[in-house]
């Protein structure tokens, strides 16, 4: 799926995910300290902006103009500051290294995720996280939500990086009203 569809799905709808922060995102954040963050593929921002809410000083990368105007809106609304980027994740590389680099439902093919997740890794400053949170690959067989497509689902194990320290890797229940959504989950620190 490339920019301009994404376009056209932002479009199509007032807001396609949701105003509050992932809950994962949300949990995983909470014993930070607030410092640079990252959020690669931001959508609407709703996770950059829950981090600018707590203190972080955030980037969010999207290739969607339309999914960062939106995003613009509702920080404004909020009352926080993202510095949007429209910006291909691919080619994306980073300012300055961060406390916390960030994605969340980052759909692509195998060879491309891992250049992103290799591009966010490096972005990654000493004694910082890199969280990612994925529609996995649990929900073909059990689950509900997410993209039917094998291809852009995600496992655990590939985004356990060597050189970091596991704080969390698992594939993780997500209730959608009375639904099981499994989503891959991981959090790794990069040591000091
Ligand atoms: C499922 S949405 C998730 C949005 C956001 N992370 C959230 O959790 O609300 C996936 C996002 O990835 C973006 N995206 C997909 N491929 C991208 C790429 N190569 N570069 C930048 N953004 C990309 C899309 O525009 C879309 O906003």
């Amino acid at each position: 799926v490339d920019a301009s569809e994404w376009d056209q799905r932002y479009a199509a709808t007032e807001l396609l995910w949701s105003k509050a922060a992932n809950v994962f995102v949300a949990a995983e954040i909470e014993g930070l300290a607030p410092g640079v963050a990252v959020d690669l593929a931001c959508g609407e921002g709703r996770n950059a902006i829950e981090l600018a809410a707590r203190g972080w000083r955030v980037t969010g990368v999207d290739f969607s103009a339309v999914a960062l105007d939106k995003g613009r809106q509702l920080a404004a609304a909020r009352g926080v500051e993202v510095d949007w980027r429209c910006t291909d994740v691919l080619t994306w590389s980073a300012d300055e290294p961060a406390d916390l680099v960030l994605i969340a439902y980052l759909q692509l093919a195998p060879p491309q995720r891992a250049q992103a997740l290799r591009a966010a890794a490096g972005a990654v400053a000493p004694g910082g996280s890199l969280l990612l949170v994925a529609h996995d690959a649990r929900n073909l067989v059990d689950g509900t939500g997410g993209p039917p497509y094998p291809e852009v689902l995600w496992t655990p194990a590939e985004a356990v990086l060597p050189g970091f320290e596991v704080r969390r890797a698992e594939t993780a229940p997500r209730a959608v009203g009375e639904l099981t959504a499994w989503d891959t989950v991981v959090h790794l620190r990069r040591p000091d």
